[in-house]
């Protein structure tokens, strides 16, 4: 089996790939004011497009695609995508990151559609600091609660809750969410807020550090897992009273970039090496036939081999990543 490699030995057998930047809801740390349609004149990739994309990364040895956004859901050929990417040959796993809103009535034909895996964002269980972060027009915490009980009951495994921490909004909310996971087999990740071009204020406001909460749940009887090969960037803990897991994600740790084994693609089909990356390599032009794919597949490879080790956002460099909703974090 064929393997995509960069210049430090990581493999990369993951792709998250977004399939629109427009989005429902304005997170203040994603969105701030809520999409326009301004910032994206051209048309996201088709079906067809997507096809011959996930074909060629499958032949370099990736078997695991993420739907991502903005809200992936609002494509309203989200399932024609599905369908085409787990039916291509390679592909074991087809997740989504969704933002709930429509889940509970999609989890059904999401799951006929192949895709076994999920992420859904809940930065809040309290309604008006969920209404309060997600800038939504009305209260959407009990829709994408009852989305995320139907995608237990339908089988999706794993269910991953995202929260952003934020100081003063949530960061009180740690027992409710720890909660959660004692009868539900959730696994609830909190993610240290980055910063991008458009949160500045935000982030100087409400950016707080994992290490205390790290500690935090090490006092109370969770047990750190030990890394395994394919693992994500979360530090993953475990209690045995609890059916669900608790990972913490700290993109500003020493050491984070490491162990990266994603690649993105936009919703128009630039290859994005580093979510906080100066240069995109435009592949669209060799999408439009699956006769292109030799040519395809030598753009990603070359592409790679500039992969950079480490995001420089320590530095205070977050590349030309003006806010995450455009390529779904
Ligand atoms: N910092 C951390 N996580 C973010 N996300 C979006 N913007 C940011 C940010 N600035 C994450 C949210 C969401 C996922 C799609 O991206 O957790 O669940
Ligand atoms: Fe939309 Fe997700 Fe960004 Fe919130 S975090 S604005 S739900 S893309």
């Amino acid at each position: 089996m064929a393997s995509l490699t960069d210049s430090f030995k990581r493999r990369f057998s993951y792709l998250r790939l977004s399939v629109t930047d427009a989005c429902n809801f304005g997170c203040s740390y994603c969105l701030p004011g809520g999409y326009s349609r301004a910032c994206s004149p051209a048309a996201p990739l088709l079906p067809a497009e997507i096809r011959n994309l996930v074909a060629a990364f499958a032949q370099l040895g990736v078997s695991k695609v993420r739907l991502t956004g903005g809200e992936p859901t609002l494509r309203r050929d989200i399932l024609e995508i599905a369908r085409t990417i787990s039916e291509t040959p390679g592909i074991r796993t087809v997740a989504i990151t969704t933002n709930g809103y429509r889940l509970k009535e999609l989890a059904e034909p999401l799951f006929a559609a192949g895709v076994t895996a999920l992420n859904v964002s809940v930065d809040s269980l309290d309604p008006d600091v969920f209404m309060r972060i997600t800038d939504a027009r009305s209260t959407p915490l009990a829709k994408v609660l009852s989305g995320v009980d139907e995608a237990l009951r339908m089988g999706f495994r794993p269910i991953k809750i995202n929260v952003v921490l934020l100081r003063g909004m949530n960061d009180s909310e740690l027992p409710s969410f720890i909660e959660w996971s004692r009868t539900k087999p959730v696994h609830i990740r909190f993610i240290e807020l980055m910063r991008t071009a458009q949160n500045g204020d935000l982030f100087a406001q409400h950016h707080v550090s994992t290490g205390p909460l790290c500690e935090r749940l090490i006092r109370e009887g969770w047990i750190s897992k030990p890394r395994e090969m394919d693992d994500g960037p979360a530090r993953e803990f475990i209690h045995p009273e609890f059916r669900g897991s608790i990972g913490i994600i700290s993109p500003y740790a020493h050491g984070f970039c490491e162990s990266c084994n994603r690649l993105r693609v936009t919703s128009r089909g630039d290859l994005r090496l580093c979510l906080f990356g100066e240069a995109d390599e435009p592949l669209r032009p060799f999408l439009r036939d699956s006769s292109q794919r030799p040519e395809l597949i030598e753009r990603i490879r070359s592409a790679l081999k500039e992969k950079p080790l480490s995001h420089l956002l320590n530095e205070g460099k977050y590349g030309n990543t003006e806010n995450l909703s455009s390529i779904g974090g």
